[in-house]
């Protein structure tokens, strides 16, 4: 049930290889895993083993309604994924363009994968607004905003704040709770760093999801096809801890009591709650 959506307002900042570690580790902790590529650059693939001559897709196809059932591919990293597919950039914008108009192209096949509740739906996406983000954060558990220790994510921090970066108004203010921050390559021993994080901790408290350090042995795995599923110290640490509080969130989210339970017995009737 849970769907965990990672995205940034930058790019280059450890989305995909977040969203990779983060879907392998659930899986290898016993969770179902279905990861969703939603990024034109259709490269979760490649963090999950599979070929780069694989080119078949998913998302690059939403406009024409494929069943998302027959598009899932076993992946080597133990997570059952939906790949974005090959496309040229004509396709991109079309599907894009699909999407801006008839979001349910996504929201109701996503509906569908949400029905197993253990099932977790691990989201990665194209940096910046885009008509997939828009129409999956009203069903998102969490949205991870990634942000890197660096003096130019420092720079993204108050407009994120501000709603500038993922919107004003009543309806962003129903999904800001479900909006955490995770630093990236943060690297305590350089003071730059370290302030950024501090900033980060003030600015966002109990929204900063958890931090993971630098550490050369992530670029490395992927080098050698692999993915830092175990491990203690530096980043492979780092992954555990933040899939711990990944967990904890979405089943904190889950079993939050409806204040309302019981009230409204008219929406209720109608069959609308
Ligand atoms: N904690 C880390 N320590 C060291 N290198 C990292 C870490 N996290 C990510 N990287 C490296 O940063 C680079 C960018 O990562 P990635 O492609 O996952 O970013 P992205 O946000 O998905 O990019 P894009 O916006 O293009 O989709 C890669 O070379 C990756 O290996
Ligand atoms: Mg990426």
């Amino acid at each position: 049930m849970p769907l965990i959506v990672i995205n940034s307002p930058k790019g280059g900042v450890g989305k995909t290889t977040l969203a990779a570690h983060i879907a392998a580790i659930l899986a290898k902790r016993g969770h179902p895993v279905l990861a969703l590529d939603l990024d034109t650059q259709n490269s979760l693939r490649l963090h999950l083993g599979m070929s780069i001559r694989d080119e078949a897709g998913y998302a690059n196809a939403l406009d024409h309604q494929p069943r998302w059932q027959n598009a899932v591919v076993e992946t080597p990293a133990g997570v059952r994924l939906l790949p974005f597919g090959g496309s040229e950039p004509r396709r991109v914008l079309e599907v894009e363009m699909a999407l801006l108009n008839r979001p349910d192209l996504l929201t109701a096949p996503v509906r569908e994968m949400l029905a197993d509740p253990a099932q977790f739906v691990i989201v990665d996406t194209s940096p910046g607004p885009s008509p997939a983000l828009t129409a999956l954060t009203p069903l998102a558990d969490l949205i991870v905003v990634v942000l890197l220790a660096d003096i130019a994510s420092a720079a993204l921090i108050p407009p994120i704040l501000s709603g500038q970066v993922y919107g004003r108004g009543t309806m962003s203010a129903r999904s800001a709770d479900r909006m955490v921050v995770l630093m990236n390559q943060v690297d305590l021993d350089a003071p730059v760093s370290a302030a950024v994080l501090e900033s980060a901790r003030n600015a966002f408290g109990p929204r900063l999801l958890g931090a993971v350090c630098w550490d050369n042995a992530v670029a490395e795995a992927l080098v050698h096809r692999r993915l830092l599923t175990n491990g203690t110290g530096g980043a492979a640490e780092d992954l555990q801890l933040l899939v711990d509080s990944l967990t904890a969130r979405t089943r904190q989210s889950a079993a939050a009591p409806d204040p309302d339970a019981g009230a409204f017995p008219a929406l209720r009737e109608w069959g609308l709650r």
